[in-house]
């Protein structure tokens, strides 16, 4: 899109979209191809279906204009949100470095850690709260960044954290799966890479996986394309393509699931049962301030701890309106017993919840009943 900046809504609904072609659709259907084409020097865009292709190039153009309204960002797109963060830390670090990783972050991160370790580099953790991973930025190459962090919702000051990591010398990757671009614009405040899992509120129906890269460093960008390139972990063109219809209701989405969100984080707050409550927009939240000033939206993910493991599972049986499954950021809300997975340093009672955009009395009243019944038994 060209022009300067619009609203949201505006960016979303047209994201990436071709100028108008008379007969042609709006957003043109996905390319299935292995191969272009290529007669003559193989040179051009669309050569062979690992290195590219017409319906990534639309949705890397839709979620660069998302991620840095305006600006001559580049995206790469991956077929899973692992796909994008390995792609990141793999085609950075080298035998000898140090990367700083959140100790409370995804729980895959421990996978990551163990094999960038075997491969000589140095790991150093510290938990997202506090920006407590600034006392260990010395010498490090890259600072990772999740914020807020999955499940526990801390959050630390991107701006404040970016400024320290590049007079160290690091480079500063911020995993902006939980508040999308609408929520948190990473390269706005310093990062130099900008990371997600497209699996969860960007594509929002809970029918596909997907992950992205964006930089404005263009050396940066070639990196990691040439990574996914040489790992071969492409999008499929159907996905690609969902993903990229999905961006157009990204806005609608997002302002319906924050607002549930928050509806839902209040009345959890009044229930004497439960404990360790978090959500960033709640005024209340140890996190609120630094999470005002970075973010524009707080995200749909709630968490808190019911009395012990039973508690919770009752709990979860009793709600209809909610799906018992993994993952967030989905139009259905879901909820989980996050303690099940063993990955996470949370207690047995803790539940990651995630609001879709149902109606928010519905869906209150559904958790409130749930609570309910499963304070009773
Ligand atoms: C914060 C965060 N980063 C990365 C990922 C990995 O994404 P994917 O499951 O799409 O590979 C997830 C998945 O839950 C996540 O929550």
């Amino acid at each position: 899109m060209t022009g300067a900046p619009r609203g949201d809504g505006t960016r979303a609904v047209r994201a990436g979209l071709p100028d108008p072609v008379k007969y042609e659709p709006p957003l043109p259907g996905p390319v299935f191809a292995a191969h272009f084409h290529l007669p003559g020097e193989p040179t051009g865009p669309y050569t062979y279906g690992r290195d590219e292709n017409p319906t990534w190039t639309r949705l890397e153009q839709a979620i660069s204009e998302l991620e840095a309204p305006g600006e001559a960002v580049e995206t790469v797109a991956f077929s899973s949100g692992m796909a994008a963060v390995s792609a990141v830390l793999l085609s950075q670090l080298r035998s000898g470095d140090a990367v700083v990783l959140p100790s409370d972050g995804y729980q895959a991160l421990p996978l990551v850690r163990e094999q960038l370790q075997a491969y000589g580099i140095e790991v150093r953790t510290a938990p997202t709260g506090g920006d407590a991973q600034l006392s260990v930025l010395d010498g490090a190459r890259l600072l990772w960044i999740e914020t807020p962090s999955n499940p526990g919702l801390d959050v630390c000051d991107v701006r404040r954290l970016t400024e320290a990591a590049h007079a160290a010398g690091a480079l500063v990757a911020v995993d902006n799966t939980l508040a999308t671009p609408l929520g948190q614009r990473p390269l706005d405040l310093g990062a130099d890479f900008s990371v997600a899992s497209d699996t969860k509120g960007m594509t929002g129906h809970g029918d596909l996986l997907l992950g992205h890269v964006t930089c404005r460093d263009t050396a940066l960008a070639a990196g990691v394309r040439r990574w996914r390139k040489i790992v071969g972990a492409i999008p499929g063109p159907m996905e690609a393509w969902l993903a990229h219809r999905s961006l157009a209701t990204l806005h609608l989405r997002a302002d319906r699931q924050c607002a549930n969100a928050l509806a839902l984080a209040q009345a959890l707050g009044a229930r004497p049962e439960v404990t360790g409550l978090r959500y960033p927009g709640l005024a209340t939240d140890p996190s609120h301030a630094v999470a005002s000033r970075q973010m524009r939206r707080f995200g749909c993910v709630v968490s808190f701890v019911l009395p012990d493991r039973a508690h919770a599972e009752r709990f979860l049986d009793g709600l209809r309106l909610v799906d018992d499954a993994t993952s967030f950021g989905g139009v259905r809300s879901t909820a989980e017993r996050r303690g099940r997975w063993g990955g996470d340093a949370v207690p047995e009672g803790f539940v990651r919840f995630s609001a879709g955009a149902e109606d928010a009395q519905d869906l209150v009243a559904d958790v409130l009943r749930a609570l309910d019944e499963a304070a009773a038994r």
